[in-house]
């Protein structure tokens, strides 16, 4: 599909950080990207694997004016065994023409993207930590290229794919965290591109997020734009409640992203026999739980941190302290779990891992 990917390597190879050292998340990247372009009446064409270097497009290309753009998040992990595996990427791969699909861009062949990025994996696999809880994060991206003003869909684009040694998403460990629950920003409604991974919901999240940081929170807890009161995402993660023994995650609305995440522990919570249910849940009903001592647990969930549990939620200046602010032993099962699966610890019985 799309012909051989041509490959040059890169003559300049950096240094790779130490095992010691901090990688952080996204702020080093490895020797080579891939890219693969898009011409109406050619479709995609040219793939290759080359340097790691800067993007030249023209100042009017699209992308820069009318944020036509979607991105991906995945991880490839190195197992004790030395081996390099990625968490499911054709979950990302349909994810992402998903996306593409709602800002009226052209899909990629799923086969072609998850090929691709097991090769660019291949290629920098020196670059894959091998420190327990550090990982590649893989960064696929599609921009619109057209140099035009004129407010259409762009007839060019450039799926890219970068990569970047990330350190465990907590260092310490898992560590409960402070949630403002918003109720005046928004950051999707119905028949948006909240359930796409677009580039521009990010953008829209960020005034929300700094004004959380002002009030020592680590972020928001997103609420419906309409109706004020259902519950959507936790800063860019989906979220979770266990409330009375239940597991409750807000049903795919149309304004909530599918996390592949999202989807997994939705899997892992009926294997275990634990009841988790996808629906409508509002700010009240967690105000009842938690003055009625029925709200056990909360988390977010993501690729990057995987989950992440809410220590308390501040509503109306309230603080509402969830487990006496401390980690759940729910949370704690699906963080071992899905780490177990990814490094390699736990047989992966769904066939989640792909292999290098
Ligand atoms: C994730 O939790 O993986 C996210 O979506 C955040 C990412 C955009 C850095």
């Amino acid at each position: 599909m799309y012909g051989q990917i041509r490959f040059e390597r890169n003559p300049h190879l950096k240094t790779k950080p130490g095992i010691q050292d901090d990688l952080g998340f996204g702020r080093i990247f490895t020797d080579h990207m891939l890219v693969l372009d898009y011409e109406e009446g050619q479709g995609w064409h040219d793939p290759r694997i080359i340097p790691y270097a800067p993007l030249s497009y023209d100042p009017a290309a699209m992308i820069f004016h009318y944020g036509q753009a979607v991105f991906e998040g995945l991880k490839a992990f190195r197992t004790e065994s030395g081996e390099i595996q990625i968490f499911r990427p054709d979950q990302n791969a349909k994810r992402l023409n998903r996306s593409s699909e709602r800002l009226n861009m052209p899909p990629i062949d799923e086969t072609f993207i998850v090929n691709a990025i097991q090769e660019l994996v291949r290629v920098d696999a020196d670059w894959v930590p091998s420190k327990q809880g550090a990982s590649l994060y893989i960064r696929p991206f599609v921009i619109a290229t057209e140099a035009g003003l004129g407010v259409r869909p762009s007839s060019r684009y450039s799926f890219v794919v970068i990569m970047s040694p990330v350190g465990a998403y907590y260092e310490e460990g898992l560590q409960p965290v402070k949630i403002l629950v918003e109720s005046h920003y928004a950051r999707a409604v119905h028949g948006g591109t909240g359930g796409a991974k677009a580039a521009g919901n990010y953008a829209a999240s960020l005034k929300a997020q700094v004004l959380a940081k002002e009030h020592d929170c680590a972020q928001v807890l997103w609420l419906d734009a309409i109706d004020k009161k259902s519950l959507e995402e936790v800063g860019s993660m989906n979220v979770f409640f266990k409330i009375g023994g239940e597991v409750i995650t807000p049903s795919l609305s149309g304004s909530i992203l599918e996390g592949i995440t999202r989807k997994s522990i939705i899997h892992l919570l009926s294997d275990w026999g634990i009841p988790v249910t996808e629906r409508r849940i509002s700010i009240d009903e967690i105000v009842q739980a938690y003055e009625n001592g029925t709200l056990e647990e909360a988390f977010g969930t993501g690729t990057a941190a995987v989950v992440s549990p809410i220590g308390s939620l501040l509503w109306q200046d309230t603080p509402m302290v969830i487990n006496n602010g401390e980690i759940g032993e729910l949370v704690h099962k699906l963080y071992d779990t899905i780490t177990g699966i990814q490094y390699g610890r736990i047989a992966d019985k769904h066939g989640w891992m792909v292999t290098c």
